[in-house]
This record gives structure tokens, sequence and C-alpha cells, in this order.
């Protein structure tokens, strides 16, 4: 009788590691930070174990972690002592993030910084447009001239890679333009173009204290139960200028991402956001599922395609990496 010894190639461990198909490595990670304003304050997210909110004076602390573990990258998300209607935090020169990517690059030239384009954690209404008066809706096209403000702000802290987040419409056109008349055509963009509106963001909204005071943002981000509209999205990024796509949240939406993929010649990025932080790190803690668990879920993101991760738990991915394991 004929049939295949598919078992052939799972023998030993080493014939394991000759035939695998997809791989994880420091390089292909990212890690978030979020950094606050006021001084002298390491706290841990409730949501969010082992993710902290932390002041610029003691930033170094963790830079010199992710360096020594051999991250190559960082995107650093601010949390402000100011907010008002129109998120002029975002846009200041010395606002939060723009001087944790100074301080960043002082201490780490190499160290990739990705800083997120977005007005909702500097707006007292905390959503990621400016408000419509009449129709208490986003104003897109009010909102633009914001967002590219942002990025020049963003661009002239030493910003590597310019992440916008804010989901309005024709924001890549417009921040490219901008970038390129401040004389940053050489930073790319690394487009947030496919973001659900998606309840995984609940832990981040904690920690970035972003939750909008009313509404929801479903006028500006993507219904999860669309399939073709990620493709609209991609399309027009890349008409825009989008050097690199992001699709958000990751472990629900793999199909998108291996769509992606399959369309688009730009490297593909998954953001493992932190409900699916939270939703993983809770149950390890509890003893209920292994630590593995973490790794196979970022290899099931790379073999859907992904070049890159956006994750929390890069530091012990890095680690484990590290160690061979
Ligand atoms: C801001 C932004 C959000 C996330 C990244 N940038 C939150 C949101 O849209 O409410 C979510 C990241 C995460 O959940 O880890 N626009
Ligand atoms: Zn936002």
């Amino acid at each position: 009788m004929n049939f295949d010894r598919h078992r052939r190639l799972r023998r030993t461990s080493f014939m394991r590691d000759m035939v695998r198909e997809t791989h994880l490595r420091t390089e292909d990670l990212i890690y978030p930070i979020f950094v606050v304003e006021k001084p002298d304050v390491k706290a841990e997210i409730p949501s969010m174990k082992g993710i902290y909110q932390i002041s610029l004076n003691l930033l170094k602390e963790e830079l010199d972690e992710v360096v020594k573990l051999g991250i190559k990258s960082v995107v650093f998300f601010g949390i402000p002592n100011h907010k008002d209607p129109e998120g002029s935090g975002a846009y200041h020169d010395h606002g939060i993030v723009q001087e944790a990517c100074r301080l960043s690059k002082q201490l780490y030239p190499e160290l990739l910084v990705i800083l997120d384009t977005c007005l909702c954690e500097y707006t007292d209404h905390g959503h990621c447009g400016l408000i419509d008066p009449v129709t208490k809706d986003v104003d897109n096209d009010a909102s633009l001239p914001l967002l590219v403000q942002t990025a020049v702000s963003q661009a002239k802290a030493g910003a590597d890679i310019i992440a916008p987040s804010n989901m309005m419409d024709g924001f890549v056109a417009h921040i490219r333009q901008g970038l390129d008349e401040a004389g940053f055509s050489h930073i790319p963009i690394m487009s947030y173009g496919i973001k659900y509106a998606s309840k995984f963001y609940g832990p981040f909204r904690d920690a970035a204290e972003s939750t909008p005071s009313f509404g929801d943002r479903r006028t500006y981000q993507m219904d999860p139960a669309n399939r073709l509209e990620a493709l609209r999205e991609l399309e027009s990024d890349e008409l825009e200028g989008a050097d690199m796509m992001i699709v958000k949240p990751a472990l629900s939406y793999l199909d998108i991402i291996r769509d992606v993929r399959n369309e688009s010649n730009l490297p593909v990025v998954a953001y493992n956001v932190s409900g699916e932080y939270a939703m993983t790190r809770t149950a390890i803690d509890m003893g209920l599922l292994d630590e593995e668990v973490i790794a196979e879920q970022m290899i099931s993101m790379k073999r859907a395609g992904a070049d890159m991760i956006i994750t929390y738990f890069a530091k012990e991915l890095a680690e484990k990496i590290n160690k061979g394991e």
C-alpha cells in the first residue's frame, strides 16, 4: 500500500528545524512604550501586567533593557499633562513623545523610533480628530492639518518612522506632502490604514488614558465584519504613498494579514494589541496556559504574512530568542 510518510521530516529536532517555514527574529519585534509627562512615574497598567507608564526621567532604564535584549525598534505613546479639544499636546514641539524621541536618539541613536500620529491621547474628548460641534462626529478635513503638524513635529524630534493611526481619510497623502515640504522626504510612513473598531483596544485606552468621553470610533475605524474594505484601505494608502501597512488587531484578523500580504508588495506589520496581550498574559499568569503560547501566537502572525510585529511581549520574546529557545 502506498501512502505519504509526513512524519519522516518530524523525526528529530534538527530535522524539524531544517524544514521550518516561518521564523521569529528580534529584528521583527517592535516594542510599545507609554511615556508620561509627569515626572517620577513608573506605574504598572492594571489591565496589562508587566507594562508600565514611565516618566522621561526613568525612561533610560527601560531603553537600556530593550537595547540589551537586541530589540531594534520602539514605538512611543504619550500621556500628556494637559488635554484640550484640539489635542495641541500632539503637535507641540516639546510634547511628551517628541521629548521621549529626543532622549532615545541621544542615548541610542541607532534604535529605531516610531511615533504614532494621532490626537486621541491629547484631546479632552478622547477622539482621534477634531469634533464637529453640529454633528458631534470627527471632522475629517479639519483634523488633517493638525495631523500633518503632529507628524512634522515628530520628524523634527528625530523620529525614524511616522505611524499615523487616526483613520481620517486622506491622512497618508496629507502627511506625506507635509513631511516632504518640511524636508523629510526620507522619512517613511508606516500606515495604520487597516484598523478595525475593536474592543481589543480596551487596556490600551486605560494605559494611554484615551477612552472617548462620548460615542465610539465606529465612524472612522473599520467594521470587524469587513474584508474587502481592508483591501480598499490598502489600495488608497498605497496610492497616497504609504511605505508599510499595519493590520490591527492581529490575532482575530489573521485572514486580513494574509489578504494584505497577497495583494501588496509593501512590508506588512501585525499589531498584537493590548487586549490580545491581556488575554494571553492573564491565562499564563493564572496557570491556564503554558507561556509557549506567546511564541505560537507570534508565529501565527508571521505565517499569515506579517513581516514585523508590534507587541507588548517583545522583551520576553527577545529573551527567548537570544537563549535559542
Ligand atoms: C491611537 C491608538 C490606539 C492603539 C494604538 N494607537 C487605540 C485606539 O484606537 O483606541 C491601540 C493599541 C492597543 O490596543 O494596543 N489611535
Ligand atoms: Zn487615536
